[in-house]
């Protein structure tokens, strides 16, 4: 049986981090759908559209990849498009206790919902979206952290401010 599952997350911008859990993940399950969601706890710093685009830019080679956004819960929107699972990255125990706590909510709102976490590469163990953020608003190099053909557009943007 076809299984779909979703890589959902601010993605504020992508990293290298994000791109391998979703490539892993396409190489695991029949489709992968990436979700560019609002997190109320966080004031992006990329709008929806850029991020999606970024995204879309960053996984243009992986054929059973779909990049969306949508408003709402992602739970319900589990549900609506039969997603079988949530697959997300764990970097460090520091991750765990914020993910454990969105995996069981998410469980509760719709109880067909798994979520498998798939451990970060090692390379991408200290890597995230915020620190990118920091490092390129100070002018500091982030060619490791982001995928090149994204790299220049994040460079640029983050510069203006
Ligand atoms: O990359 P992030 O910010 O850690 O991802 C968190 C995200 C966006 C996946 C989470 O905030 C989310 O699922 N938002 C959508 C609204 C929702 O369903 N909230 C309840 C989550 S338990």
């Amino acid at each position: 049986m076809s299984k779909t599952v979703i890589c959902p997350g601010s993605f504020d911008p992508v990293t290298l981090g994000h791109v391998d859990i979703i490539t892993r993940a396409s190489k695991m399950f029949d489709k992968v759908i990436v979700a560019v969601l609002v997190n109320s706890s966080k004031t992006p710093s990329f709008s929806i559209e850029e991020r999606i685009e970024l995204l879309q830019d960053s996984t243009c080679g992986i054929e059973n990849v779909e990049v969306v956004s949508f408003n709402g819960l992602l739970a319900e929107y589990c549900r609506e498009r039969k997603v079988d699972a949530i697959v997300k990255g764990l970097r460090a125990v520091t991750d765990f206790e914020y993910e454990f706590q969105m995996a069981l909510t998410n469980k509760k709102l719709n109880p067909m919902l798994e979520t498998i976490f798939l451990t970060a590469d090692a390379d991408s163990m200290y890597l995230s979206s915020s620190m990118v953020r920091e490092v390129a608003s100070m002018g500091g190099d982030i060619s490791n952290f982001v995928p090149k053909c994204v790299h220049q557009r994040i460079v640029e943007r983050l510069n203006k401010g």
